[in-house]
């Protein structure tokens, strides 16, 4: 028999195994929650909290905020994703965010392309409340490399990157070093890019939501129309280096590539 759970009190089948943000999204599609630290080719991760949704075990009963992406759905439960609650906390969440974040969205590689200006759009920042204090946005870019770039004073301590690294490639060369206030992310024994193992899959920086890790062709300032599923975690350092070649040195292949 099939079991049950609720959204904003309207019944809803569950599926075996899925957490309350897939219950939701394939109820209510996927902008119904707003997310942060999720991705979907990595493991759910619970950091951010931006998930977030009250959750009661009877109609109208006493609600728990919790984090959708790594909470299962289970019977009976009562989801309501956008209480006054849940407003309240996701815009907290990103108003603290954004006090540690250079706010130079115009001259920002991803600008238009940025998940982290969807996500504050999403839950209605208009302003912050809290007074300037002690930020890390002076932190210098890393340009030592190749093909990576970072500019970690736009980095939100998300864990993706590490993640992609960990989970996608299985190259562990980033971690997060340094407690609180002073987590950073580090690139192998706290070196460059250039001088840790980094074998330049580019799978970082797909994963970051915001421009703190990218690449030398500024691939995350392209959006894409089309997605294609492949087995080759490079392919797309192959594309986009054959795309910008193409248009520097191939200017008939360049016509061609943009035709199709
Ligand atoms: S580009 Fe380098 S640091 Fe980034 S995921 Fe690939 S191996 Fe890891
Ligand atoms: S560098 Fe990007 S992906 Fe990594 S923790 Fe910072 S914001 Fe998240
Ligand atoms: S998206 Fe769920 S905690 Fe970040």
């Amino acid at each position: 028999m099939s079991k049950t759970a609720y959204i904003n009190d309207k019944p809803f089948e569950i599926t075996e195994g899925e957490t309350i943000l897939s219950f939701m999204r394939r109820h209510h599609g996927k902008d119904s929650v707003p997310t942060l630290c999720d991705a979907p080719n990595l493991e759910p991760f619970g950091s951010c909290r931006v998930c977030s949704v009250d959750v009661a075990l009877e109609r109208e009963g006493k609600t728990k905020a919790l984090a959708s992406c790594h909470t299962p759905v289970t019977e009976g439960n009562y989801i309501y994703p956008d209480s006054d609650n849940i407003t309240r906390l996701r815009k907290n969440i990103i108003e603290l965010v954004l006090t540690d974040h250079p706010l130079e969205c115009l001259t920002c590689e991803v600008n238009g392309n940025c998940e982290l200006q969807t996500v504050a759009a999403r839950v209605g920042i208009t302003e912050v409340r809290y007074p300037a204090g002690e930020t890390h946005t002076n932190r210098e870019k890393d340009k030592s490399h190749p093909y990576m770039t970072s500019d970690l004073s736009k980095c939100i301590n998300c864990y993706r990157c590490v993640r992609a690294c960990d989970e996608v490639q299985g190259q562990f060369v980033l971690s997060m070093a340094g407690r609180g206030f002073d987590s950073h992310i580090v690139k192998g024994m706290d070196e460059s890019f250039m001088d840790s193992d980094c074998v330049s899959c580019g799978a970082c920086s797909q994963a970051c939501p915001t421009s703190a890790i990218s690449d030398v062709f500024m691939s995350k300032s392209i959006q894409s129309t089309e997605k294609t599923r492949t087995i080759c975690t490079y392919v797309e350092w192959v594309v986009i280096w054959m795309w910008r070649h193409a248009m520097v040195r191939f200017p008939q292949s360049k016509r061609l590539l943009m035709q199709r």
